[in-house]
């Protein structure tokens, strides 16, 4: 893999060991005997928002539904706060999804609940809260983190485009989750929209000090949320580094990401 990532630190003192949350190596997932991951080698660390670049189909959504355990990888090692994902059994997998907040591609909210409504599910259900007090203080305050507070009590119908992937977001951020998997946060969305999901994902990252891994094709939103990127082709990764790094890279496929960026 290309590394643009320049070698400048100094060797004043040991760098301090950052905590890895996901650690992936060697992931391999063919569906019908055709391979879709051929060799994913990938580390999240704690605190950081790492962007992944990938065409159309070169199975980036397939990478994140096997961090949570929907997808079962053929080959290699995916762990999850040191654990093993492959080998959880459904009470530890359940315990994972508590603390990952995973974004979907298509954001689905809940249509027939209110925006409460669709927010309280995840504290009922996963977490199995009863305390109404504590549960609004919670669904209140991911609402106002996302913006949201005035539409608590709309339906998913009222809300525009914009609204309802901030309100998918709150859903998301009620569960207090230590890592967040954002799988095309701003796709469909005009590019002020999309700035604006861009910076609110930056100020999760800031505020809950949350590690994340961002799945997008929107430039604009990696060069706002990303402390490094890697790019995918051909179900592996090609090229790692910040955008700035990335943006001087030589490669084909990475200058065709950054084309028209000045
Ligand atoms: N559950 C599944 N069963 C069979 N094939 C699947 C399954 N999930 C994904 N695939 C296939 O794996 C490939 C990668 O899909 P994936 O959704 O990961 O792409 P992607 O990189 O997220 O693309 P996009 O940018 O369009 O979202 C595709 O060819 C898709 O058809
Ligand atoms: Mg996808």
């Amino acid at each position: 893999m290309e590394k643009t990532s320049e070698q400048t630190e100094t060797k004043k003192q040991p760098a301090k060991k950052e905590e890895v949350v996901i650690a992936i190596k060697g992931l391999k997932k063919a569906f019908d005997g055709k391979h879709v991951l051929n060799d994913i080698n990938l580390e999240l660390k704690r605190g950081e928002n790492l962007v992944i670049l990938g065409r159309s189909g070169t199975g980036k959504s397939v990478t994140i539904e096997c961090i949570v355990g929907l997808i079962k990888q053929d080959k290699g090692s995916l762990k999850v706060f040191g654990d093993e994902v492959i080998d959880m059994n459904d009470k530890k997998l359940k315990e994972l999804r508590m603390k990952i907040g995973f974004l979907f591609q298509s954001g689905a909210l809940y249509d027939s609940m209110t925006v409460r409504e669709n927010l309280e599910f995840p504290l009922t259900r996963i977490l199995k809260m009863k305390d109404q007090q504590e549960i609004d203080k919670r669904v209140e305050d991911a609402l106002d983190s996302v913006g949201l507070l005035d539409s608590v009590e709309k339906m998913p119908s009222d809300l525009s485009g914009g609204m309802r992937k901030r309100a998918g977001l709150a859903r998301t951020l009620v569960i207090n989750p230590e890592i967040m998997l954002y799988d095309e946060p701003t796709t469909g969305l005009d590019p002020i929209t999309s700035k604006e999901i861009s910076e609110l994902i930056l100020s999760i990252q800031k505020k809950n000090k949350t590690s994340s891994i961002i799945i997008t094709h929107d430039m604009e939103c990696a060069r706002i949320t990303a402390d490094r990127i890697l790019v995918m082709e051909d179900g592996e990764y090609i090229a790692e580094g910040s955008f700035d790094e990335l943006h001087k890279s030589k490669n084909k496929t990475v200058c065709a990401y950054f084309n028209d960026i000045l």
